[in-house]
Protein backbone atom coordinates (compact mmCIF):
# COMPACT_ATOMS: atom_id res chain seq x y z
CA UNK A 1 0.00 0.00 0.00
CA UNK A 2 1.40 3.23 -1.03
CA UNK A 3 0.47 6.41 1.01
CA UNK A 4 0.91 10.16 0.36
CA UNK A 5 2.36 12.17 3.15
CA UNK A 6 3.89 16.15 2.78
CA UNK A 7 4.39 16.19 -0.57
CA UNK A 8 5.88 12.12 -0.94
CA UNK A 9 4.42 8.96 -1.84
CA UNK A 10 5.31 6.23 0.40
CA UNK A 11 5.23 2.58 1.31
CA UNK A 12 2.57 2.50 4.47
CA UNK A 13 4.75 0.97 6.70
CA UNK A 14 7.47 4.01 6.18
CA UNK A 15 4.58 6.95 7.32
CA UNK A 16 4.22 7.20 10.93
CA UNK A 17 3.56 9.40 13.21
CA UNK A 18 5.17 10.13 16.82
CA UNK A 19 2.95 9.42 20.00
CA UNK A 20 2.96 12.95 21.19
CA UNK A 21 1.08 14.35 17.72
CA UNK A 22 -1.10 17.06 18.84
CA UNK A 23 -4.06 15.70 16.60
CA UNK A 24 -3.38 12.16 18.37
CA UNK A 25 -3.49 13.98 21.82
CA UNK A 26 -6.44 16.20 21.09
CA UNK A 27 -8.13 15.46 17.91
CA UNK A 28 -6.40 18.68 15.98
CA UNK A 29 -7.26 17.31 12.26
CA UNK A 30 -9.63 17.64 9.41
CA UNK A 31 -10.61 14.91 7.06
CA UNK A 32 -12.28 13.82 4.39
CA UNK A 33 -14.03 10.41 2.88
CA UNK A 34 -14.28 9.88 -0.91
CA UNK A 35 -15.44 7.01 -2.85
CA UNK A 36 -13.90 5.75 -5.83
CA UNK A 37 -16.36 3.16 -7.94
CA UNK A 38 -14.83 0.96 -10.30
CA UNK A 39 -16.99 0.41 -13.55
CA UNK A 40 -16.07 -2.90 -15.65
CA UNK A 41 -17.85 -1.73 -18.93
CA UNK A 42 -15.53 1.35 -18.95
CA UNK A 43 -12.38 0.29 -17.28
CA UNK A 44 -12.11 3.04 -15.35
CA UNK A 45 -12.22 3.61 -11.43
CA UNK A 46 -14.23 6.94 -11.65
CA UNK A 47 -13.44 9.15 -8.05
CA UNK A 48 -16.88 10.67 -7.35
CA UNK A 49 -17.85 14.35 -6.89
CA UNK A 50 -13.80 15.20 -5.91
CA UNK A 51 -13.72 18.07 -6.58
CA UNK A 52 -16.55 19.02 -3.95
CA UNK A 53 -14.97 17.08 -1.17
CA UNK A 54 -11.84 18.97 -1.62
CA UNK A 55 -13.62 22.10 -1.43
CA UNK A 56 -14.93 21.71 1.92
CA UNK A 57 -11.77 20.50 2.82
CA UNK A 58 -10.33 24.07 2.90
CA UNK A 59 -13.61 24.90 4.21
CA UNK A 60 -12.71 23.15 7.18
CA UNK A 61 -9.07 23.46 7.23
CA UNK A 62 -10.33 27.82 7.42
CA UNK A 63 -12.18 26.75 10.34
CA UNK A 64 -9.55 24.85 12.21
CA UNK A 65 -6.35 27.39 11.56
CA UNK A 66 -4.94 25.46 8.73
CA UNK A 67 -2.92 26.10 5.87
CA UNK A 68 -2.53 23.15 2.91
CA UNK A 69 -0.43 24.14 0.32
CA UNK A 70 -2.22 22.58 -2.23
CA UNK A 71 -5.53 23.60 -4.64
CA UNK A 72 -8.72 21.87 -5.08
CA UNK A 73 -6.63 21.08 -8.35
CA UNK A 74 -4.11 19.60 -6.89
CA UNK A 75 -5.67 17.59 -4.49
CA UNK A 76 -7.99 15.40 -6.72
CA UNK A 77 -4.78 15.10 -8.61
CA UNK A 78 -3.25 13.75 -5.53
CA UNK A 79 -6.28 11.31 -5.25
CA UNK A 80 -5.95 10.07 -8.41
CA UNK A 81 -1.99 9.41 -8.56
CA UNK A 82 -2.73 7.67 -5.34
CA UNK A 83 -5.73 5.36 -6.61
CA UNK A 84 -3.60 4.50 -9.79
CA UNK A 85 -0.53 3.99 -7.67
CA UNK A 86 -2.20 1.43 -5.28
CA UNK A 87 -3.65 -0.20 -8.62
CA UNK A 88 -7.25 -0.31 -7.01
CA UNK A 89 -9.53 -1.61 -9.87
CA UNK A 90 -11.89 -2.11 -7.78
CA UNK A 91 -14.57 0.09 -5.21
CA UNK A 92 -12.44 1.93 -2.45
CA UNK A 93 -12.14 4.49 -0.38
CA UNK A 94 -9.92 7.57 -0.05
CA UNK A 95 -9.08 9.57 3.14
CA UNK A 96 -7.31 12.88 3.07
CA UNK A 97 -6.64 14.14 6.88
CA UNK A 98 -4.50 17.26 7.73
CA UNK A 99 -3.06 17.26 11.29
CA UNK A 100 -1.51 19.33 13.71
CA UNK A 101 1.60 17.43 14.00
CA UNK A 102 3.84 18.95 16.95
CA UNK A 103 4.67 16.90 19.26
CA UNK A 104 4.23 19.20 22.34
CA UNK A 105 1.79 19.47 25.20
CA UNK A 106 -1.00 22.27 25.12
CA UNK A 107 -4.19 23.05 23.85
CA UNK A 108 -4.28 25.73 20.58
CA UNK A 109 -5.08 26.00 17.07
CA UNK A 110 -2.72 28.62 16.31
CA UNK A 111 1.17 28.62 15.71
CA UNK A 112 1.12 24.57 14.77
CA UNK A 113 3.21 22.76 12.26
CA UNK A 114 0.26 21.54 9.53
CA UNK A 115 0.84 17.85 8.06
CA UNK A 116 -1.03 16.44 5.04
CA UNK A 117 -1.61 13.13 4.22
CA UNK A 118 -4.11 10.88 2.14
CA UNK A 119 -4.62 7.06 1.33
CA UNK A 120 -7.22 4.69 0.29
CA UNK A 121 -8.42 1.09 0.72
CA UNK A 122 -10.63 -1.26 -0.59
CA UNK A 123 -14.28 -0.52 0.77
CA UNK A 124 -17.38 -2.00 0.10
CA UNK A 125 -20.66 -0.90 2.10
CA UNK A 126 -20.46 0.77 5.15
CA UNK A 127 -23.92 0.11 6.68
CA UNK A 128 -26.52 -2.50 5.13
CA UNK A 129 -28.34 -0.52 2.48
CA UNK A 130 -31.18 -2.61 2.49
CA UNK A 131 -33.06 -1.69 5.67
CA UNK A 132 -31.82 -0.08 8.92
CA UNK A 133 -33.22 0.22 12.76
CA UNK A 134 -32.26 3.12 14.09
CA UNK A 135 -32.92 4.31 17.61
CA UNK A 136 -33.01 8.19 18.48
CA UNK A 137 -29.43 8.85 20.42
CA UNK A 138 -29.37 10.33 23.89
CA UNK A 139 -25.97 11.66 22.61
CA UNK A 140 -27.16 15.54 21.45
CA UNK A 141 -24.93 16.56 17.98
CA UNK A 142 -22.28 18.77 18.69
CA UNK A 143 -23.04 22.53 18.26
CA UNK A 144 -22.06 25.24 15.97
CA UNK A 145 -20.33 27.30 18.68
CA UNK A 146 -19.18 23.75 20.60
CA UNK A 147 -17.39 21.89 17.78
CA UNK A 148 -18.76 22.79 14.27
CA UNK A 149 -20.24 20.06 12.71
CA UNK A 150 -19.75 22.00 9.25
CA UNK A 151 -16.33 21.09 9.02
CA UNK A 152 -14.89 17.75 9.40
CA UNK A 153 -13.01 17.84 12.11
CA UNK A 154 -11.35 14.40 13.75
CA UNK A 155 -12.10 15.30 17.08
CA UNK A 156 -15.39 15.70 16.31
CA UNK A 157 -15.84 12.00 15.68
CA UNK A 158 -16.04 11.25 19.54
CA UNK A 159 -19.85 12.59 19.27
CA UNK A 160 -20.63 10.11 16.76
CA UNK A 161 -18.62 7.21 18.14
CA UNK A 162 -20.81 7.52 21.47
CA UNK A 163 -24.00 7.83 19.36
CA UNK A 164 -22.84 4.68 17.11
CA UNK A 165 -22.01 2.73 20.07
CA UNK A 166 -24.90 3.58 22.14
CA UNK A 167 -27.31 2.79 18.99
CA UNK A 168 -25.47 -0.80 18.36
CA UNK A 169 -24.99 -1.92 22.09
CA UNK A 170 -29.03 -1.38 22.09
CA UNK A 171 -29.83 -3.74 19.20
CA UNK A 172 -30.13 -0.83 16.86
CA UNK A 173 -28.53 -0.28 13.53
CA UNK A 174 -27.70 3.16 13.83
CA UNK A 175 -27.95 6.58 15.23
CA UNK A 176 -30.63 9.16 14.88
CA UNK A 177 -28.69 12.52 16.70
CA UNK A 178 -30.91 15.32 17.69
CA UNK A 179 -29.71 19.00 18.25
CA UNK A 180 -29.12 20.22 21.91
CA UNK A 181 -32.58 22.36 21.24
CA UNK A 182 -34.14 18.71 20.27
CA UNK A 183 -34.30 19.02 16.38
CA UNK A 184 -33.29 16.17 14.17
CA UNK A 185 -29.81 16.70 13.23
CA UNK A 186 -28.05 13.58 11.11
CA UNK A 187 -26.60 10.20 11.75
CA UNK A 188 -23.70 9.00 13.46
CA UNK A 189 -21.98 10.00 10.16
CA UNK A 190 -24.61 10.69 7.27
CA UNK A 191 -26.99 13.00 6.62
CA UNK A 192 -30.70 12.01 6.62
CA UNK A 193 -34.01 13.15 4.42
CA UNK A 194 -37.64 11.87 5.42
CA UNK A 195 -40.67 11.63 3.13
CA UNK A 196 -43.39 12.81 4.89
CA UNK A 197 -46.75 13.89 3.30
CA UNK A 198 -45.42 13.40 0.01
CA UNK A 199 -42.77 15.88 0.76
CA UNK A 200 -39.41 15.36 0.98
CA UNK A 201 -37.50 17.17 3.75
CA UNK A 202 -34.10 17.29 5.09
CA UNK A 203 -32.47 19.37 8.38
CA UNK A 204 -31.32 22.39 7.09
CA UNK A 205 -27.42 23.48 7.57
CA UNK A 206 -28.39 25.39 10.84
CA UNK A 207 -29.22 21.83 11.89
CA UNK A 208 -25.49 20.84 13.04
CA UNK A 209 -25.00 18.87 10.41
CA UNK A 210 -22.29 17.96 8.14
CA UNK A 211 -23.29 19.60 4.60
CA UNK A 212 -23.04 16.06 2.61
CA UNK A 213 -21.71 15.77 -0.83
CA UNK A 214 -24.47 13.39 -0.80
CA UNK A 215 -26.90 15.25 0.26
CA UNK A 216 -26.06 17.51 -2.49
CA UNK A 217 -25.90 15.06 -4.44
CA UNK A 218 -29.62 13.50 -3.85
CA UNK A 219 -31.28 17.46 -3.57
CA UNK A 220 -30.12 17.40 -7.28
CA UNK A 221 -31.29 14.14 -8.49
CA UNK A 222 -34.53 14.72 -6.73
CA UNK A 223 -35.26 18.07 -8.72
CA UNK A 224 -33.71 16.73 -12.40
CA UNK A 225 -34.63 13.15 -12.36
CA UNK A 226 -37.72 13.06 -10.02
CA UNK A 227 -39.56 16.20 -10.29
CA UNK A 228 -39.10 16.14 -6.03
CA UNK A 229 -38.02 19.89 -4.94
CA UNK A 230 -36.38 18.84 -1.03
CA UNK A 231 -37.18 20.98 1.84
CA UNK A 232 -34.41 21.77 3.81
CA UNK A 233 -35.98 23.15 7.46
CA UNK A 234 -35.82 22.47 11.05
CA UNK A 235 -37.32 18.71 11.71
CA UNK A 236 -39.23 17.33 15.16
CA UNK A 237 -38.27 14.61 16.45
CA UNK A 238 -41.95 12.72 16.40
CA UNK A 239 -41.85 13.68 12.68
CA UNK A 240 -39.67 10.89 12.68
CA UNK A 241 -42.32 8.61 13.45
CA UNK A 242 -45.19 10.10 11.13
CA UNK A 243 -42.54 9.63 7.89
CA UNK A 244 -43.76 7.51 5.13
CA UNK A 245 -40.20 7.41 4.22
CA UNK A 246 -36.73 7.99 5.48
CA UNK A 247 -33.08 7.75 4.51
CA UNK A 248 -29.23 8.44 5.63
CA UNK A 249 -27.09 9.96 2.69
CA UNK A 250 -23.64 9.82 2.75
CA UNK A 251 -20.37 8.85 1.33
CA UNK A 252 -19.66 5.91 3.34
CA UNK A 253 -23.58 5.05 3.58
CA UNK A 254 -23.89 5.73 -0.19
CA UNK A 255 -28.53 5.58 0.03
CA UNK A 256 -29.43 3.99 3.22
CA UNK A 257 -33.07 3.31 3.84
CA UNK A 258 -34.45 3.73 7.60
CA UNK A 259 -37.21 1.10 8.14
CA UNK A 260 -37.68 1.47 12.14
CA UNK A 261 -36.90 4.15 14.26
CA UNK A 262 -37.14 3.58 17.91
CA UNK A 263 -38.83 0.46 17.78
CA UNK A 264 -41.90 2.10 15.40
CA UNK A 265 -42.12 0.85 11.66
CA UNK A 266 -41.62 3.59 8.95
CA UNK A 267 -44.13 3.32 6.31
CA UNK A 268 -44.57 -0.03 5.60
CA UNK A 269 -41.72 -1.25 7.50
CA UNK A 270 -40.06 -2.04 4.32
CA UNK A 271 -37.66 -0.34 1.98
CA UNK A 272 -40.12 2.43 0.54
CA UNK A 273 -40.11 3.36 -3.32
CA UNK A 274 -38.49 6.76 -3.25
CA UNK A 275 -36.20 5.74 -1.54
CA UNK A 276 -35.38 2.79 -3.90
CA UNK A 277 -34.97 4.89 -6.94
CA UNK A 278 -32.70 7.36 -5.54
CA UNK A 279 -30.41 4.01 -4.89
CA UNK A 280 -30.82 2.79 -8.56
CA UNK A 281 -30.22 6.34 -9.59
CA UNK A 282 -27.29 7.03 -7.07
CA UNK A 283 -25.57 3.53 -8.21
CA UNK A 284 -25.86 4.25 -12.00
CA UNK A 285 -24.40 7.92 -11.36
CA UNK A 286 -21.61 7.47 -8.80
CA UNK A 287 -20.22 4.78 -11.99
CA UNK A 288 -20.19 7.15 -14.66
CA UNK A 289 -23.33 5.72 -16.27
CA UNK A 290 -25.07 8.65 -16.65
CA UNK A 291 -23.64 10.55 -19.26
CA UNK A 292 -25.17 13.76 -18.11
CA UNK A 293 -23.50 13.49 -14.30
CA UNK A 294 -19.99 12.62 -16.04
CA UNK A 295 -18.60 15.59 -14.70
CA UNK A 296 -19.39 14.51 -11.09
CA UNK A 297 -16.68 11.31 -12.67
CA UNK A 298 -13.22 12.23 -11.76
CA UNK A 299 -11.65 9.07 -13.80
CA UNK A 300 -8.21 7.49 -12.15
CA UNK A 301 -6.58 6.19 -15.13
CA UNK A 302 -7.94 7.98 -18.15
CA UNK A 303 -7.93 11.46 -18.82
CA UNK A 304 -9.37 13.46 -16.87
CA UNK A 305 -12.05 16.26 -19.25
CA UNK A 306 -11.87 19.70 -19.22
CA UNK A 307 -9.10 19.54 -16.52
CA UNK A 308 -7.11 22.19 -15.23
CA UNK A 309 -5.29 19.99 -13.27
CA UNK A 310 -1.40 20.05 -13.26
CA UNK A 311 -0.60 16.43 -13.67
CA UNK A 312 3.34 15.81 -12.50
CA UNK A 313 3.33 14.44 -9.00
CA UNK A 314 6.94 16.46 -8.76
CA UNK A 315 5.05 19.56 -8.89
CA UNK A 316 2.77 18.57 -6.03
CA UNK A 317 5.80 17.57 -3.96
CA UNK A 318 7.78 20.62 -4.55
CA UNK A 319 4.45 22.63 -4.05
CA UNK A 320 4.43 21.03 -0.46
CA UNK A 321 8.18 21.45 0.21
CA UNK A 322 7.39 25.38 -0.76
CA UNK A 323 5.80 25.26 2.81
CA UNK A 324 8.54 25.95 4.98
CA UNK A 325 6.96 24.63 8.49
CA UNK A 326 6.05 20.93 6.83
CA UNK A 327 9.37 21.10 5.14
CA UNK A 328 11.22 21.45 8.56
CA UNK A 329 8.62 19.03 9.82
CA UNK A 330 9.03 16.03 6.93
CA UNK A 331 12.99 16.23 7.78
CA UNK A 332 12.72 15.42 11.79
CA UNK A 333 9.90 12.75 10.69
CA UNK A 334 11.70 11.18 8.19
CA UNK A 335 14.89 10.59 10.96
CA UNK A 336 13.32 10.31 13.77
CA UNK A 337 10.30 7.78 12.64
CA UNK A 338 10.52 6.76 9.38
CA UNK A 339 13.86 5.26 9.07
CA UNK A 340 14.00 4.10 12.92
C1 LIG B 1 -21.30 13.47 10.41
C2 LIG B 1 -21.50 13.22 8.97
N1 LIG B 1 -22.62 13.68 8.38
C3 LIG B 1 -22.86 13.49 7.07
C4 LIG B 1 -21.97 12.80 6.27
C5 LIG B 1 -22.24 12.64 4.82
O1 LIG B 1 -21.41 13.49 4.08
P1 LIG B 1 -20.96 13.12 2.62
O2 LIG B 1 -22.22 12.86 1.86
O3 LIG B 1 -20.25 14.32 2.12
O4 LIG B 1 -20.09 11.93 2.70
C6 LIG B 1 -20.80 12.29 6.84
C7 LIG B 1 -19.84 11.54 6.04
O5 LIG B 1 -18.84 12.03 5.65
C8 LIG B 1 -20.55 12.52 8.22
O6 LIG B 1 -19.44 12.06 8.79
Amino acid sequence: MVVFLNGEYLPADQAHVGVMTHALSYGTGVFEGLRGYWNDEAAETYIFRAREHFERMLRSCRIMNFTLPYTVDELVEISRELVRRNGLRENCYIRPFAYKADEIIGVKLHGLTDHFTMYTVPMGDYVSTTGLRTGVSSWRRVDDNMIPARAKISGAYVNSAFAKTEALQNGFDEAIMLTAEGHVSEGSAENIFLLLNNELVTPSPSENILQGVTRDTVIQLARRELDRITRERQIDRTELYCADEIFFTGTGAQIAPVVEVDHRPIGTGNVGPLAAEIQRLYADVVRGRRAEYMDWCVPVFGKVARSKTPSAASHLAAAHNGHKPVRARSRHVAAGTTKE
